[in-house]
C-alpha cells in the first residue's frame, strides 16, 4: 500500500512528460528539476542524456546516492550556474502567492537566454495559466505553450483534478 502523500512517486515519467517533449532541448544540456521529490523526474531526464541538478527541501524523499540541494523556492540560495531547462512538476500550487513574484525572478536568474521553463499548475486550487503569466512576463519569463491534461493518479482523475503544463522561454523583462 502507497501512502496518499507518495503516490505521484509511481506515475511514468515517459507517459507524464510525452506532450512536452517537444520543447525539450537537444541533449547534452542542464536541467534543473525544483522540487523533484524521489528524483522519480531527475533520473529519467538523466537516462535521456542530460546533466541534471535537483533541488527538494524534503530530505527524507532523497535517493541515497545522489547529490542534491536541500533548498527551495523562491530563494534557490545554494544554486549558481545557469541551465537549459527548468522544470516544476506539482509544486507550484505549494508555494504561498506572495512568493510567486521573487521565485519567476530567481528562477531567471539560473536560466540561460533562451532557456525554458516548463511549470505544472493544478487545478484547482489554480484555475490556469492565467494565474501567473503576467508575473511570469514581468521576470522574464514569456509564456508559449500551454497545454492541459487530466491527472494521471486515477482517485484525482475521478475528483476532476486537470494540470495546465505552461511552457515558458526566457527573454529580457519587459
Ligand atoms: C507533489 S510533490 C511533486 C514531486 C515531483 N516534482 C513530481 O512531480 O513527482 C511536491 C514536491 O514539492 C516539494 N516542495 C514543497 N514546497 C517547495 C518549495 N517551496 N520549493 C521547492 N520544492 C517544494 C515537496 O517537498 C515535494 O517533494
Amino acid at each position: 500500500m502507497i501512502h496518499a502523500a507518495f503516490r505521484w512517486a509511481c506515475i511514468d515519467p515517459a507517459v507524464l512528460w510525452a506532450p512536452l517533449r517537444p520543447f525539450f532541448p537537444a541533449q547534452p544540456a542542464r536541467i534543473l528539476d525544483v522540487g523533484a521529490g524521489s528524483g522519480r523526474d531527475a533520473a529519467w531526464f538523466f537516462r535521456l542524456g542530460y546533466a541534471v541538478t535537483c533541488v527538494e527541501p524534503d530530505r527524507r524523499l532523497w535517493p541515497i546516492s545522489a547529490d542534491w540541494e536541500a533548498d527551495g523556492l523562491p530563494a534557490l540560495s545554494g544554486l549558481s550556474g545557469r541551465f537549459d531547462l527548468i522544470t516544476i512538476s506539482a509544486v507550484w500550487h505549494l508555494l504561498p502567492d506572495h512568493d510567486w513574484s521573487a521565485a519567476f525572478e530567481r528562477l531567471a536568474d539560473l536560466a540561460k537566454p533562451g532557456a525554458r521553463l516548463i511549470l505544472s499548475l493544478r487545478l484547482p486550487p489554480m484555475t490556469g495559466a492565467d494565474d501567473v503569466a503576467a508575473l511570469a512576463q514581468g521576470a522574464g519569463w514569456q509564456l508559449h505553450d500551454v497545454c492541459r491534461r487530466a491527472s494521471l493518479q486515477a482517485g484525482n482523475r475521478t475528483a476532476g483534478v486537470m494540470w495546465d503544463w505552461c511552457v515558458f522561454a526566457r527573454v529580457a523583462p519587459a
